[in-house]
């Protein structure tokens, strides 16, 4: 039978799918925006940037569900342990949370604050405006793509502890969130 909730001892169905389905889809938003850095203006590049706002958009909608969900399912979570890697677990996961919903943030206070509409998958979301909001453009232009490095730096910090749990303290920490057993 699926389990939906999560447990102390595993994630349910739907934090992983929302972990894994959020996974590739930040992986194609960085894959797109560092080909875009190193590359310039390219096919292969557009093949990816064409749909960094759709994308981005729902992975917003995305992290709002998941931190519902995460709050629903607080108390019978897998624990972070003991200590100060435990607390360190927290605060990485918590700065995690924080990012993935602050970096579409700023992205879509900009979409908000700008001239033209911003119409995700054809459904207008904002309608074109007269003139722009000019504090909002800027904060989007200051922090969104600055954030989203960190973000990014913060992810691989992720997958390298996981690396360490699983491959060096054999905890089963990968298994948690793979939908297997510890
Ligand atoms: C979690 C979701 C998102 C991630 C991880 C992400 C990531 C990034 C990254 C890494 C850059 C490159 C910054 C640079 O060139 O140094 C960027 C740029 C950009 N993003 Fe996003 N983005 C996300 C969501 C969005 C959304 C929702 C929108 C639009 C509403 C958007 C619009 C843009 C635009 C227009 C740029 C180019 C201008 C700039 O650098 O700010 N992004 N994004």
């Amino acid at each position: 039978m699926i389990q939906w909730r999560d447990t102390p001892q595993r994630y349910g169905a739907i934090s992983r799918a929302l972990h894994w389905g959020m996974a590739a889809l930040l992986l194609w938003q960085f894959v797109g925006m560092g080909l875009r850095v190193m590359l310039g203006r390219t096919p292969l590049v557009s093949f990816f940037v064409g749909s960094h706002t759709t994308v981005g958009f729902t992975l917003a909608v995305l992290i709002m569900l998941r931190g519902i969900w995460a709050l629903m399912n607080l108390r019978n979570r897998p624990p972070h342990g003991a200590g100060l890697l435990g607390f360190a677990a927290w605060a990485g996961h918590l700065a995690l949370y924080l990012l993935m919903a602050v970096v579409p943030g700023f992205a879509l206070l900009r979409a908000w604050g700008q001239e033209r509409a911003f119409a995700p998958y054809g459904i207008e979301i904002f309608p074109p405006r007269e003139a722009p909001v000019s504090w909002a453009v800027e904060a989007g232009h200051m922090f969104h793509g600055e954030l989203a490095w960190v973000l990014g730096a913060l992810i691989l910090g992720h997958i390298v502890m996981v690396a360490v749990h699983t491959g060096l303290w054999r905890d089963g920490t990968f298994a948690r969130m793979a939908g297997r057993r510890g």
